[in-house]
């Protein structure tokens, strides 16, 4: 383990509507798509000794702005992803985690989140995080809020860290993809010295060979944490 490993990977999929505009398709054969390139992300991070966890952010607190029936695909999708995908997580090791706020969604996908959660707990090749309605600055303050009930009045960075959803590894690398270059209220404490790559493929596009070809990158980056080397 070198600190040039990638060990937590976050990846923001965009371009999904761009890539079935492209091709005349409606946006919702982009989602599909891009449901596919998560599956075959997320199998080849099983298999990679450095990567331990992969975080991908599936869908925003701002994404209810779409029109509803997109929504629903999205939403319906997601069950769907998650039935079939079970198999998948068995076969390769991968502990299944979903970080946001479910309150609003159906019971039923409420439900499949817990079960496919519980089934998958004693994987230990991969964590896959699926963000769903998340949003960053809300996760710190769910986190200030827990704190406060506590009692505590002065918080530590500590404090904070292990009690929000992700208590996992800082982030390493985070790639975004379709050539957009912002945060959008990801993982916003958990990104403080990620190293950020910007891609212009469209998310359906995405493929193990362009990510292959950014952890070589990453590889070439000195990562200081705010020091000196
Ligand atoms: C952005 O494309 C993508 C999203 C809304 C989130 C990612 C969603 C998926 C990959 C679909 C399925 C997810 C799961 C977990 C089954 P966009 O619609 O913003 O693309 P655009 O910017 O080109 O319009």
């Amino acid at each position: 383990m070198s600190s040039t490993d990638v060990k937590h990977l976050a990846i923001i999929m965009d371009g999904n509507g761009r890539w079935a505009k492209k091709r005349g398709f409606s946006r919702t054969k982009g989602h599909e798509k891009g449901a596919d390139v998560i599956r075959d992300i997320t199998t080849y991070c099983a298999t990679n000794k450095e990567i331990d966890t992969v975080t991908f952010y599936a869908f925003s607190t701002e994404n209810w702005k779409r029109p509803k029936l997109e929504v629903e695909f999205l939403m319906k999708l997601l069950d769907n992803y998650l039935q079939k995908e079970l198999k998948t997580y068995q076969e390769n090791g991968v502990r299944f985690k979903a970080i946001g706020n479910f309150d609003v969604f159906s019971q039923a996908l409420q439900k499949r989140i817990q079960e496919t959660e519980k089934a998958t707990k004693n994987n230990t090749k991969l964590i896959q995080i699926l963000a769903l309605n998340y949003g960053g600055r809300a996760e710190i303050v769910n986190s200030v809020n827990k704190l406060i009930s506590t009692g505590k009045t002065i918080l530590t960075e500590e404090d904070i860290s292990s009690t929000l959803q992700t208590p996992y590894n800082d982030i390493d690398l985070l790639i975004r993809t379709s050539g957009e270059e912002r945060i959008s209220n990801f993982l916003l404490w958990q990104l403080s010295y990620a190293e950020l790559y910007f891609s212009p493929t469209l998310w359906p596009d995405f493929s193990t060979k362009e990510l292959e070809e950014i952890i070589q990158n990453y590889k070439t980056r000195t990562r200081r944490f705010g020091g000196i080397k």
